[in-house]
């Protein structure tokens, strides 16, 4: 019940800062937050004011929501999000997911940066998740279920609705931005993997893998909240160029896909 006291709390915070009730949630991954600052109408709250949110510190995110308009929906936005390896619970990182369905939102993009694995792919481009593969030995929802929030044991065979997929193509490809779609590994990180474990995941059926998103995902599916994921591919997998892996490259890369990426998910917003 504590919970429940927790994401009301937040919840009115959030609310006794704006008067527009968001529909649509965005969880902006590294490099990907630039997002928020085209909302119109914005009303930004660091997440250290707001009740019970833990703080991001990693680079290449802000840490903040933003509430405001795009494409005439309202939408409440993560500028940087909470990652396990920072050392928070999973209930920490994922209780915004929590605080949006509070708050009225129906559909969350949920967005990460990711390493691609599957060699048909190229950095630099996007790529509509299709399902996942949880390699961290841990789930958001461990823990007793509190029945108000979701049910005991939720089915994750639509965890990346397939309408919003389906939209997120077309618009894809009216648009001329060509999608890639796949399986996303979770990798607790916060080091890269080694190449023999990308040779493992690869072998385990993931295209891509990343530090994020599967958690969010998991509490999203047991709120019954529709996901859609994309990833931006900012690097080859270890060990599959003859080249070490950095987190500056990855905020570059991602940094790069910024006109293509506003430009696919205004598209998406205008059809759901
Ligand atoms: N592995 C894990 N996480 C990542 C990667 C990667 O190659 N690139 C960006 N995030």
């Amino acid at each position: 019940m504590q919970q429940l006291q927790q994401i009301s709390e937040a919840t009115d915070f959030i609310l006794s800062k704006t008067k527009l009730h968001p529909t649509i949630g965005m969880i902006l991954g590294s490099g990907l937050g630039g997002l928020a600052d085209e909302l119109e109408n914005a009303t930004v709250i660091p997440y250290n004011q707001i009740p019970h949110f833990a703080k991001s510190e990693a680079e290449g995110h802000a840490n903040e929501l933003v509430i405001g308009e795009m494409e005439g929906k309202v939408v409440v936005a993560m500028k940087g999000r909470f990652h396990y390896y920072e050392g928070y619970t999973l209930d920490e990182v994922t209780f915004p997911v929590r605080v949006m369905k509070a708050l009225g939102v129906e559909s969350v993009l949920i967005t990460n940066a990711c390493g691609a694995i599957n060699t048909s792919f190229k950095p630099g481009e996007l790529m509509i998740i299709t399902d996942h593969i949880n390699l961290a030995a841990n789930n958001p929802l461990i823990g007793p279920n509190n029945d108000a929030l979701g049910t005991r044991f939720p089915d994750l065979s639509q965890a990346y609705n397939a309408e919003l997929r389906q939209i997120a193509l077309k618009v894809g490809k009216e648009q001329g931005t060509e999608l890639q779609q796949g399986v996303y590994a979770w990798w607790t990180g916060p080091a890269y993997e080694t190449p023999a474990e990308i040779r493992m995941i690869r072998i385990m059926g993931a295209d891509t893998v990343g530090m994020s998103t599967v958690p969010e995902v998991i509490v999203a599916a047991h709120a019954k909240l529709r996901v859609l994921g994309i990833s931006c591919l900012t690097n080859m997998a270890c060990g599959i160029l003859d080249q070490p892996l950095n987190h500056e490259e990855v905020i570059e890369v991602a940094g790069q896909v910024r006109t293509k990426f506003t430009r696919l998910v205004k598209g998406i917003l205008k059809e759901i």
